[in-house]
């Protein structure tokens, strides 16, 4: 029973120290810049899967393999996660740069959702 008290108020902290707070809610266009999203991985997993379904299913599609305008199936990439923040960062040939569109922190969410597709 004390692990587990110890557990709930290690997680306390943690969300206390995520100084935006509340941005599951009320996620919209407002100032991106400011969100903090630092939890668990399963919270960055979801907002990763968001970010990617407003920003990149047009070219990557839902399920990344769609493939429009020259984009890579992104179920079979093979790059590292440093390389995938690069593009996703800075763009490369048709893909658009989303360094003044996302947050780094952002970037880093759906780069990771992006390695999650291909396991799927
Ligand atoms: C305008 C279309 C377009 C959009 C929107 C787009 N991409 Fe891409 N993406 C591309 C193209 C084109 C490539 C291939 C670039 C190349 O290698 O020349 C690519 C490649 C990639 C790769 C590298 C795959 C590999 O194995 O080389 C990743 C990762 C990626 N995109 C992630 C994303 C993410 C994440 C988003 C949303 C934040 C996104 N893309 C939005 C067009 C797009």
């Amino acid at each position: 029973m004390k692990t587990q008290l110890f557990f709930v108020l290690i997680l306390a902290l943690t969300l206390a120290s995520c100084a935006g707070g509340g941005n599951e809610s009320s996620q919209s266009e407002s100032a991106p810049a400011e969100k903090e999203t630092a939890a668990a991985p399963v919270d960055n997993k979801a907002a990763g899967e968001k970010i990617f379904r407003t920003y990149c299913i047009t070219c990557h599609g839902i399920d990344g393999k769609l493939g429009l305008n020259g984009a890579k199936d992104l179920t079979v990439s093979e790059i590292s996660m440093e390389e995938r923040i690069n593009q996703v960062t800075n763009g490369k040939g048709l893909m658009t740069p989303f360094k003044d569109i996302l947050t780094e922190e952002q970037i880093q969410q759906v780069a990771e959702y992006t390695v999650s597709l291909k396991t799927n």
